[in-house]
């Protein structure tokens, strides 16, 4: 539930309804709702005019008109209302009931375009128990249980199955945190004692609400950084599929799960993409801020899911929706390329935009910022099967109190909230916690100003109120291919408030921006293979998923190759495998950048992985070169690189009698 004080209410009632325009005649109830696959497609979602009135209040009090604009474009973002305990159901003094909310999402729906409203089901017995921030009203208990079903999810799915409401979508958000307690947190002893409750309570939501035909489920599965490990994910997919199976719908009770839901896991990592790859033959995801987890970002993470849950018996329509309401993190400490640095938690901590300490820090992470506006089905992540992206969390309420703060909602004193605190769980670092904040759930006014300063994409600074990205440039081609040049050209992109330019990447860089459908990257190396995107922003600051990549080789030409090399390879062979490595010289007087070395097997012989490059063979020829833009991508006048592969051979196992860098046979020795 949004949060606002009680004597605030009468006034921010008007401020919203005077925000969203709405009709001064309710329409009557629209035609019931088939239940589809995809309940985001082509819909709209619910504002929250509540929290919409809150925003509005922080945006009258800024001091800085700028900031005041971006809110006002924030206020009119949706974002889910939470049934936090039994009283939120009719209505309490922290924010208005649940008939409020669906009588208001019958305003906003527009005739012929669907509406979604986001629902949080929340009060389990024992709620949140490995921390004590939402620790709730309901004991983990039989009794506690028994009002859980009766007071709480049947006064729920009564109001749900009203008729009146058949018209809409309602997406239930099931239980954070729950199920994925169980995983990783049973030796607990207040999870032990919730575990068979949590169990039953959820499979009693999942009967209740999938009976309701315009009710959508989606279970909580945590976050990348959580449950992201094979030991963790494995386990979770299972559990999901057990508490599937024990309800009367079986697999078809569970339209999607929900991952990230008030965390701070970035979306995606831009400037380490690759979780496989290693650095001076470290794998990147052994640093200390991955703890070998696969997983770095919640695309990672729900193709992961995706994947496990489709073994485990779940239909191939199961969905995923993100809560990308404070992932952002932008502003100044956002880096903008990948770390130069040879130290393997150096080059990861420069180049990750996650700032956090560690990535089990959850409350109130200072320097967080708002992320992707919510909208359906994203492009660009096939892999992930999303739904949409949704503002669970809504930005500005708190995490949890950071000091005691007595209260009769069940919620404690948990010392992650605590900026002062070292946390044995944080690797013993500080919580990075904001400080001054209130209890769960309450309006963080000065976080808000931190979540909208910070926000990636940017809020754009204009008085438009558009959510939509615009579409993806299609048609990137090549205009003229030079030695060291490349022209592009792309078919313009559309939008709502019109596009404001396109940003064009090699590779993860960013090469530059252009305000018309063209683009020359310069300053390329020939005989050398890059890959381009282009993504179109517009006048809100919204950017559009990546286009299609181009890969493109420069021209050989004419031009003097880069300068002179030496390869030293040697070779560990055994029965079957060997282990080749390679040292490369810049035997020439000028930096060597973009290396692409070739050679041919001289056996037969198959290339299986390597390191500290891109390595591929194709028929005997085998090409490495580091990713564009890397640590290793430049080699100085005298320096060398170190980069090496596991091969299986049959028979002999010569050695290579021939190398080439960007076009030029380098000595050998
Ligand atoms: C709190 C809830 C609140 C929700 C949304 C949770 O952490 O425990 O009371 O409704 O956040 O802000």
């Amino acid at each position: 539930m949004s949060k606002i004080p009680k004597r605030l209410l009468a006034a921010s009632t008007a401020v919203a309804t005077a925000l969203v325009a709405l009709p001064l005649i309710a329409p009557s109830a629209s035609a019931a709702e088939a239940h589809v696959d995809n309940p985001y497609a082509g819909a709209t979602q619910y504002v929250n005019p509540t929290w919409a009135a809150t925003v509005e209040g922080a945006a009258t009090r800024a001091s800085d008109p700028a900031l005041a604009a971006k809110m006002r474009q924030v206020e009119t973002q949706p974002t889910a209302v939470w049934m936090d305990r039994i009283s939120a159901i009719t209505g309490n003094a922290d924010g208005n009931g649940l008939r409020f909310h669906l009588d208001r999402a019958l305003l906003q729906k527009q005739s012929g375009t669907p509406l979604v409203v986001n629902l949080v089901i929340y009060d389990l017995p024992g709620r949140d128990c490995y921390a004590l921030a939402s620790n709730g009203e309901l004991p983990a208990t039989a009794a506690g249980l028994a009002r859980y079903k009766s007071e709480y999810i049947d006064a729920i799915a009564s109001i749900l199955a009203d008729s009146k409401y058949a018209g809409l979508r309602i997406a239930a958000t099931i239980e954070p945190d729950s199920l994925p307690n169980l995983i990783t947190n049973s030796s607990q002893p207040e999870c032990q004692t919730a575990a068979p409750f949590y169990r039953d309570g959820v499979k009693y939501a999942l009967d209740k609400l999938h009976a309701i035909p315009n009710v959508y489920n989606y279970i909580d599965a945590a976050h990348s950084g959580w449950l992201g490990w094979d030991s963790n994910a494995g386990p979770a997919a299972k559990l999901f599929a057990d508490v599937a199976r024990t309800t009367q719908a079986g697999f078809a009770s569970i339209d999607g799960f929900v991952t990230n839901t008030a965390n701070t896991t970035p979306l995606e990592e831009p400037y380490l993409p690759n979780s496989s790859l290693t650095l001076n033959g470290n794998p990147i995801r052994s640093a200390k801020f991955y703890e070998w987890n696969f997983d770095f970002d919640e695309i990672d993470w729900t193709a992961h899911l995706y994947n496990l849950l489709i073994a485990e018996g779940f239909p191939a329509s199961t969905g995923m929706l993100i809560d990308t309401s404070r992932n952002g993190w932008g502003g100044a400490a956002r880096p903008t390329a990948t770390s130069t640095s040879t130290d393997l938690n150096t080059y990861v901590d420069q180049s990750r935009v996650d700032r956090r300490n560690h990535r089990g820090a959850w409350c109130n992470p200072l320097g967080a910022g708002i992320g992707e506006r919510p909208r359906s089905t994203p492009s660009g992540y096939p892999g992930s099967h999303l739904d949409a992206f949704v503002w669970i969390k809504p930005p500005g309420e708190s995490d949890g109190a950071s000091t005691d703060i007595p209260n009769d909602e069940g919620k404690r004193f948990d010392r992650m909230c605590d900026p002062t605190f070292v946390s044995p769980k944080l690797g013993n670092q500080l919580t990075g916690a904001s400080p001054g904040a209130p209890l769960a759930g309450r309006w963080f006014e000065s976080q808000f100003n931190e979540l909208v300063r910070n926000a990636y994409p940017a809020i754009g600074g204009g008085s438009s109120s558009d959510q939509t990205a615009p579409s993806v440039p299609t048609g990137l081609r090549t205009t003229t291919v030079g030695d060291t040049s490349v022209a592009l050209a792309w078919t313009a992109s559309t939008d709502n408030v019109g596009v404001a330019g396109y940003d064009i990447y090699r590779g993860t860089t960013l090469a530059g921006s252009s305000a018309t459908t063209s683009f020359t990257a310069t300053g390329l190396t020939a005989s050398t293979a890059y890959s381009f995107t282009v993504r179109a922003k517009d006048a809100a600051g919204n950017v559009s998923a990546a286009s299609t990549t181009l890969a493109v080789t420069t021209t050989t030409g004419s031009t003097t190759p880069p300068g002179a090399c030496r390869v030293n390879y040697s070779a560990n062979t055994w029965n079957t495998g060997f282990t080749g490595t390679v040292k490369l010289t810049n035997t020439g007087s000028a930096p060597l950048a973009n290396w692409r070395l070739v050679f041919d097997f001289a056996n037969g012989q198959t290339l299986q992985q390597g390191w500290n490059a891109t390595w591929s063979q194709s028929g005997t020829t085998v090409t490495a070169a580091p990713v564009v833009g890397s640590w290793n991508a430049t080699i100085a006048p005298g320096a060398s690189v170190d980069i090496g592969f596991n091969a299986a051979h049959t028979g002999t196992n010569n050695a290579p009698t021939a190398f080439a860098v960007n076009g030029q046979s380098c000595s050998i020795g």
